[in-house]
């Protein structure tokens, strides 16, 4: 018989948090992508980092979980075990993962997860296909608990947010970087809740769903999660800056040869420097990279973004204070709150 951690154990770090999680709803993640067309399920199983290309199974850095452990301590947080957010967990872990296939595609990323792309390692028409098939399985995963009518309706809601992060995040990179016609950090803020912030908020919200909580409990989970969104994508902009690849396993300055309105670049283009001016000159003509992310450093730009994030913790802290939460989970979500401004990967 499985047996599941129970809710009364001390509170861990995020490492061992999200190693928890992973463990926990690893065989259900497992179990549903094995319902996929064998083809479909080698392509997430791939993503997932449990197989080579052509189904071998090896064990690589998947992604770090950080969606399936809101959701499982969403559950435990609202008092249930952690047991009662699996489906939220894999629906989620799901939904992240067909929104990464398709991500790449339209970013034109080569790497993810220290490995190519989906896209790249199988066709874009596969990764497409392989999208598609973990977006249907998420909801038939959430259809079918108790609570399959409202998590679904939470579900539509984040992934419709989604869709319109993405789109501004595309629309963005062909708009000028200085002038009218510039975007404002408010506009990229509303474009990171939706695209990163509307997932982690619904992972928090639906695990408490399906943990019973009452709804003001579940929306605060949802704003503490696009609170964390808007601080998690800024620290995956910073990433793509000053990261090491070989950490995150993504290429580096992709976001600059991309044009994408990063933080870090346009809080360095705002600021009142001579470096702003020069970056502003430098990416008009599509100059060196290395280069622009120097002059985004010089000009402020990283030490705003650092500083944007972590306001955007503090306001999910704040969320999560304002509804009785039961603890461990609790301190544990505000671990992970914290851990996910420092990461490095
Ligand atoms: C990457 O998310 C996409 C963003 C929303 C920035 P993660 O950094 O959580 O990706 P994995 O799952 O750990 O690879
Ligand atoms: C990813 O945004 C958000 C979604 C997948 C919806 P990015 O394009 O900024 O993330 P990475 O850096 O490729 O992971
Ligand atoms: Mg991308
Ligand atoms: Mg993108």
């Amino acid at each position: 018989m499985t047996t599941f951690p129970s809710v009364a154990h001390a509170p861990l770090g995020t490492p061992q948090v999200l190693d928890r999680c992973r463990t926990v709803v690893g065989p259900a993640l497992r179990e549903a992508v094995g319902r996929l067309h064998p083809w479909v399920g080698e392509m997430a199983a791939y993503s997932f980092g449990w197989c080579e290309v052509g189904g071998a199974p090896v064990t690589a850095s998947g992604g770090k979980g950080v969606r399936q452990a809101l959701a499982l301590l969403g559950a435990e947080a609202a008092g249930a075990p952690g047991r009662a957010g699996v489906p939220a967990a894999v629906a989620v872990e799901l939904v992240h993962t067909f929104s990464l296939l398709h991500d790449d595609i339209m970013d034109g990323d080569p790497a993810r997860r220290r490995r190519p792309t989906v896209w790249k390692a199988y066709g874009t028409g596969p990764a497409v296909l392989a999208g598609d098939g973990l977006f249907a399985l998420a909801v038939e995963t959430l259809a079918e608990t108790g609570a399959g009518g409202e998590a679904v309706r939470l579900l539509s809601a984040a992934l419709g947010d989604l869709v319109r992060g993405q789109a501004d995040d595309l629309l963005f990179a062909s708009r000028d970087w200085t002038g009218p016609g510039r975007v404002r950090l408010a506009e990229y803020r509303e474009m990171a809740e939706h695209k990163t912030g509307a997932l982690l908020g619904c992972a928090a919200a639906l695990g408490a769903l399906l943990g019973g909580a009452p709804p003001a409990t579940v929306a605060a989970l949802d704003r503490a999660g696009r609170h964390l969104g808007i601080a998690f994508q800024i620290v995956d902009d910073m990433l793509g800056i000053w990261g090491d690849p070989a950490v995150t396993g993504k290429p580096v300055h992709a976001d600059l040869r991309e044009g994408k309105k990063t933080y870090p670049v346009l809080a360095a283009l705002g600021s009142p420097t001579p470096a702003a001016g020069r970056l502003a000159a430098l990416l008009e003509r599509a100059g060196d990279p290395a280069e622009a992310a120097a002059l985004v450093s010089e000009a402020g730009g990283r030490s705003a973004a650092t500083a944007e994030a972590r306001h955007h913790v503090g306001a999910g802290e704040a969320a999560l204070a304002g509804v009785p939460l039961a603890a461990p989970a609790a301190d544990e979500l505000r671990a992970i709150l914290e851990f996910l401004v420092r990461r490095d990967l």
